[in-house]
């Protein structure tokens, strides 16, 4: 039946990670280091990027297929042209089970101030926020193109205002460039209504020089707030998040929901893929079943080559069928945490974060 789907490992799918460029303003050195997305670097041409209307039909698609949440990611997705029209065509399309469509963009915020507005006119439910660091000069070098933090915040402010609801910022941390920011940043957003998440650096891609060393184990993280903040871990929202939560104790010692809460994103030393429930678009119309997928599974020539909606949508079945994916879980098996050796994987600027 429609919206049973699930893959080989009893996995349903309910998100859909869509990418609309490979392109960014910045170049996060555990993302785009300059280095090799310099002024040489081929993005794709324009015609080969997914147009609105074929991403929307895709999605389409996927949601008759049961998925509940959409993400519009990139590279930064703010730097497509028009992105408020896609989200409006989005907007319109209806879950199977009536609930409505949760819509949702990850953006490093540099374009926020400009087009919030826009984006919550067109139906755009939240968004969350890129930020690493509150020191300008840590900042500045994190997203190695000098960009002031001020313009981030100011950014975040233009959402708020804007009434995007269920603004979050999300943090990388890399021991040793960023970890002296855990405490500031949490003091900052601390009973803002903003919920902060601090992700484990990943070894993502191929261009980024991961190494263990440099990530900070979401345990750590905890322990370092623990002695300022009291914290309680809090449920899931959702099967499937990527998120663990953790709450601000209040003075009655119960979670005080005007503090807020934070969460953390343990990738690395605490594996979530037991209940993945995630499918990626490529920017080029590829279906990406991991993360950590070197390869794609080609829809765009499905579209462009005439087929028919129940066409696709029985490819996109037997893909999610196929589906064993479960990567971190096996580099967590390894001691060394290095990760199995497969083929070059593809980086997350395409494949969408
Ligand atoms: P919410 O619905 O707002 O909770 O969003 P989310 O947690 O699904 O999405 P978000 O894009 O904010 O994810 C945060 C970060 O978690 C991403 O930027 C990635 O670094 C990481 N992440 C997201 N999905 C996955 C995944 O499927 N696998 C792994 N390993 N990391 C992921
Ligand atoms: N490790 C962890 N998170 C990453 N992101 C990008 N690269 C990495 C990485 N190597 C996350 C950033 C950004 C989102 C688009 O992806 O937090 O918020
Ligand atoms: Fe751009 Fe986000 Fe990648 Fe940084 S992490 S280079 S902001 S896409
Ligand atoms: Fe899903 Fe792959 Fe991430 Fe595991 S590593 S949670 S399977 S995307």
């Amino acid at each position: 039946a429609p919206g049973q789907l699930v893959d080989s490992r009893g996995r349903p799918l309910r998100d859909l990670r869509i990418s609309v460029t490979d392109r960014c303003n910045f170049r996060c050195s555990y993302c785009m280091p300059k280095e090799v997305f310099d002024k040489d670097y081929q993005y794709l041409p324009h015609a080969s990027l997914l147009t609105f209307e074929e991403i929307t039909r895709l999605a389409r698609l996927f949601v008759g297929h049961g998925v509940g949440k959409l993400r519009l990611t990139g590279g930064e997705p703010l730097l497509r042209k028009g992105l408020e029209t896609l989200i409006e065509q989005l907007s319109a399309l209806q879950t199977l089970n009536g609930d409505p469509l949760d819509i949702t963009l990850t953006t490093n915020g540099t374009l926020l101030g400009r087009k919030a507005k826009a984006l919550k006119a067109a139906g755009l439910k939240r968004v969350t926020v890129s930020l690493d660091a509150l020191d300008d000069n840590v900042f500045r070098r994190m997203n190695d193109v000098d960009f002031p933090v001020a313009d981030v915040l100011a950014g975040i402010e233009a959402a708020s205002a804007a009434g995007l609801e269920q603004i979050k910022v999300n943090m990388v941390v890399k021991r040793g460039t960023n970890d002296h920011q855990i405490l500031p940043m949490a003091r900052h957003f601390r009973g803002t209504g903003i919920t902060l998440r601090f992700i484990e650096y990943m070894d993502v891609g191929a261009t980024n020089g991961w190494r263990m060393d440099e990530v900070l184990p979401s345990a750590e993280v905890i322990s370092r707030l623990q002695p300022e903040f009291a914290l309680m871990p809090l449920e899931p929202t959702a099967r499937g998040e990527t998120a663990e939560r953790w709450g601000y104790v209040g003075q009655d010692g119960k979670h005080d929901a005007a503090l807020g809460e934070i969460g953390v994103i343990s990738s690395v030393t605490h594996a979530f893929c037991g209940d993945c429930n995630r499918a990626r678009l490529s920017t080029e119309g590829s279906i990406y079943l991991c993360l950590f997928a070197s390869q794609g599974y080609d829809l765009r020539s499905m579209l462009r080559g005439g087929a028919s909606d129940e066409h696709i949508r029985e490819a996109i079945a037997a893909i999610w069928q196929g589906r064993a994916d479960r990567y971190s879980e096996l580099r967590a098996s390894l001691p060394d945490h290095s990760g199995p050796r497969t083929a070059r994987r593809v980086e997350m600027s395409y494949i969408g974060g």
